[in-house]
């Protein structure tokens, strides 16, 4: 399968669902990338290694993967991790969730992110997506429950609040 972004193609890359045998290698990854197997998000805890999601290879290899959890007429993206940046990988494992979600007759795909999180901000709303909430001081609770979240994020931005942004499936509003 081939990728294509903008006027650049990735060959070699592709993206499917995961099964029961990328269990474990997805729960190293996310242990490396949220420094615990749990996520939280809006006081939920989440075990990412046990939902559904996708996976994109690229010659082989984990090139990125994102989890989602179905709950009615909600598909929440619950993690989504781009271990090659700026190639169209995380673009790519969006498209397939929101895939997902309208197959499970989803009307909305939304998701959690945090203050400092400024580069997924970014691609999100260039994805179609719209910030929907914002919970200032969320992440006091959450490191209750995941006390390896750290005191601050990317660019040193202290992590403090927590931002959901959605996509309605059932419009088009690009
Ligand atoms: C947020 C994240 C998933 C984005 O993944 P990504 O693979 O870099 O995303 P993409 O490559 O699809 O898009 C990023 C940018 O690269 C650009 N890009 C896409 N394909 C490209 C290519 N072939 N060559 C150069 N640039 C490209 C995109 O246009 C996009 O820029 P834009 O927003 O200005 O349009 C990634 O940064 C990540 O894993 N972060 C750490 C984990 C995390 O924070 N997850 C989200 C938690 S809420």
């Amino acid at each position: 399968m081939s990728v294509a972004v903008g006027e650049k193609s990735l060959s070699e890359l592709s993206i499917r669902a995961l099964t029961d045998a990328d269990r474990g290698w997805l729960r190293d990854i996310i242990r490396q990338q949220w420094g615990s197997e749990i996520v939280v998000s809006r006081g939920h805890t989440y075990d990412p290694a046990s939902l559904p999601g996708f996976v994109a290879e690229q010659d082989a290899q984990v090139a990125g993967v994102a989890t989602y959890h179905v709950e009615g007429e909600a598909c929440e993206l619950v993690t989504i991790d781009s271990l090659i940046e700026g190639r169209g990988i995380g673009t790519a494992l969006i498209e397939a969730v929101a895939g997902a979600a309208r197959t499970a007759s989803c009307l909305r795909l939304w998701l959690v992110t945090t203050n400092d999180n400024v580069d997924a901000l970014r691609l999100y709303q260039k994805r179609g997506f719209r910030l929907s909430a914002l919970y200032p001081d969320a992440i006091a609770q959450s490191r209750t429950l995941k006390p390896e979240i750290p005191l601050s994020g990317a660019y040193g931005i202290p992590i403090r609040d927590e931002i959901v942004l959605e996509m309605r499936l059932d419009v088009d509003e690009k």
